[in-house]
């Protein structure tokens, strides 16, 4: 189905084709068994003190203001991530800022945290209720004059409605952001965050979101910061500003941040060294070109508990989330694996 209305859809911007896909997810009629997966039980994996029924989720960026979460659920994700949510309603960069890079299987984006600010989301979540596991990305408005204290609103304003909190520090388009993976302003904003929690009494699970743009000698710093104050996952990677030279398509120079094929080896090898830096103390959630089982299962060797993917859900369409759990629970059980849990960093 979706191989025909596939080049209809790569006919229109790619943000138009994006908003068309979210408006026509609101009113996804689709039941739920269309997108059920036979033995889908080797994929559950118990992890931030939730049971995940697999480990593909939907990573942020698709629905950052929180409109289709539910549905995106039921197209089988085993966690959807939204957001990044700013404290207020931002439009983000000039368009165009998405460009679709068909050739190299690939996606740039500058699209600058575009979303509904933090009041209309919340409220939004409020009204409808989440149907599985829901992530909240969080960040800090363009115009803002406190990074850090964006994050903190984020925090207090979220906890008591997700499941985790993700901590994004690795955008590339938002200007001054990636310095907070600096090791001494990284642990002053994780100590600012673990302040408000204590304040609050809660327990949500905060995760950090690291660029794979970052120099090898911030591997173990980052991994320092984040064991001894307490992270409890980190997603490994966002998308990168390199990697152009091998690129085929017309648009590769665009600026922004590459996601997609040409992320793929990139963020596995960050799995890999962030892997044997946490030392089993920390999960990894890996992301970056995930748009198979292969590719899947090459990250969960890597190091990976969990997974997201966004490029790969937009060549392969609503039955991605199936196919590649289809996909993996094939691999698992040709090697004889009775659940995904025992291959975790068997390749690191
Ligand atoms: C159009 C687009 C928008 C994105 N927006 C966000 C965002 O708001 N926050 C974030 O943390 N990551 C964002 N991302 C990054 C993805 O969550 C993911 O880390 C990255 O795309 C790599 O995964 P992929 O290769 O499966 O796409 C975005 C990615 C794309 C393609």
């Amino acid at each position: 189905m979706f191989s025909i209305i596939r080049p209809f859809l790569f006919n229109l911007d790619p943000e138009t084709a994006h908003d068309l896909a979210i408006k026509s997810l609101k009113f996804n009629p689709l039941p739920n068994k269309m997108f059920e997966v036979e033995d889908e039980q080797i994929l559950n994996i118990k992890l931030l003190g939730k049971n995940f029924p697999n480990p593909i989720g939907l990573a942020a960026g698709f629905d950052k203001s929180a409109e289709a979460y539910n549905s995106l659920l039921k197209l089988g994700f085993g966690f959807v991530e939204v957001g990044t949510v700013t404290p207020l309603k931002q439009y983000g960069n000039p368009k165009p800022r998405v460009f679709r890079l068909e050739d190299d299987k690939a996606l740039i984006n500058r699209l600058g945290f575009n979303n509904d600010g933090m009041e209309k989301i919340k409220s939004r979540i409020i009204s409808h209720k989440k149907k599985g596991i829901l992530g909240i990305n969080i960040g800090p408005n363009k115009e803002t004059k406190d990074q850090k204290n964006d994050f903190c609103l984020g925090l207090k304003f979220f906890f008591d409605i997700a499941d985790y909190i993700t901590v994004n520090i690795s955008s590339p388009n938002t200007d001054g952001l990636r310095d907070f993976h600096d090791q001494e302003k990284l642990v002053d904003l994780i100590e600012a965050l673990n302040k408000i929690k204590k304040d609050n009494k809660t327990d949500i699970p905060l995760l950090l979101k690291i660029s794979p743009d970052i120099n090898n000698s911030h591997i173990p710093e980052i991994s320092e910061a984040a064991i001894k104050n307490n992270i409890s996952a980190i997603i490994l990677t966002n998308t990168t500003n390199g990697n152009r030279d091998n690129l085929i398509s017309k648009l590769r120079r665009e600026e922004g941040g590459l996601s997609g094929d040409p992320l793929n080896q990139i963020s596995t090898s960050m799995i890999k060294k962030f892997y044997k830096e946490l030392n089993n103390k920390i999960p990894i959630i890996g992301v970056g070109g995930v748009n198979s089982g292969k590719s899947a299962y090459e990250k969960i060797l890597a190091g990976a508990s969990l997974l997201q993917l966004y490029t790969g859900f937009i060549y392969r369409g609503p039955s991605t989330a199936k196919d590649i759990k289809k996909e993996l629970i094939q691999i698992l059980k040709s090697e004889g694996i009775s659940n995904i849990k025992d291959v975790i960093g068997k390749n690191s």
